[in-house]
């Protein structure tokens, strides 16, 4: 299985078809799904869809959303990573885009901020872009404070599948003015 990045807490792996109950456990969550436009998963089917769709991605795209594992006890946290969007986004398109997903039991102990600050590095370094977006609900605060963390600017606010979502950049800190 190929390893990505590893923190000092985290894995950032390959998602395989070995975490599918946990994919699962994380999209069957309505708590999870708040700004995600509410639409939780039902079935453990469309879980095993959605590790299908990502790895067709690691295979045309060279990366998609990446597993997050606990080191110390190889618990599946939920992914994180980066996708190159293909598709015309609020004025944008071939870009990459992180994004980041936790089981709720996971949250507030700083593994997304970790695994998004890896995200980010990983994009500046090996993939050598000059900048990197995100985007998220404007109500989605804990997701905000994490972006912030990680060096995104708010740059504006569009109209994402009805509901007002703020856009954010974030550059090199070398090329920042
Ligand atoms: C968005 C989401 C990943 C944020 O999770 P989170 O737990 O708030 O973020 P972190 O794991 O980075 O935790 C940060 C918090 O943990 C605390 N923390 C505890 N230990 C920490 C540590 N070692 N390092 C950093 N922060 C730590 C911080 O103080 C911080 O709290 P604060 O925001 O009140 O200051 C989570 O809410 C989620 O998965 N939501 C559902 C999916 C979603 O909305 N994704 C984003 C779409 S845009």
């Amino acid at each position: 299985m190929k390893i990505f990045v590893e923190t000092e807490r985290l894995l950032l792996r390959e998602l395989t078809p070995a975490d599918a109950a946990g994919m699962f456990a994380l999209d069957s969550d309505p708590e999870v799904h708040r700004f995600l436009g509410n639409r939780p998963v039902t079935t453990l089917a469309q879980s095993e869809a959605t590790i299908a769709l990502v790895r067709r991605q690691y295979q045309e795209n060279g990366i998609g959303r990446w597993a997050v594992e606990l080191r110390a006890t190889g618990e599946f946290l939920g992914w994180a990573g980066l996708k190159l969007i293909r598709e015309p986004l609020n004025g944008h398109v071939d870009f990459y885009e992180l994004g980041y997903r936790f089981i709720r039991q996971f949250w507030g102990r700083g593994y997304a901020t970790e695994a998004a600050h890896a995200s980010v590095a990983y994009g500046f370094g090996e993939l050598q872009q000059p900048v990197l977006y995100a985007l998220a609900d404007l109500q989605n605060l804990a997701s905000r404070a994490v972006l912030a963390r990680v060096g995104f600017e708010h740059r504006g606010e569009f109209d994402y599948e009805g509901g007002p979502t703020a856009w954010l950049e974030a550059r090199p800190p070398q090329s920042r003015a």
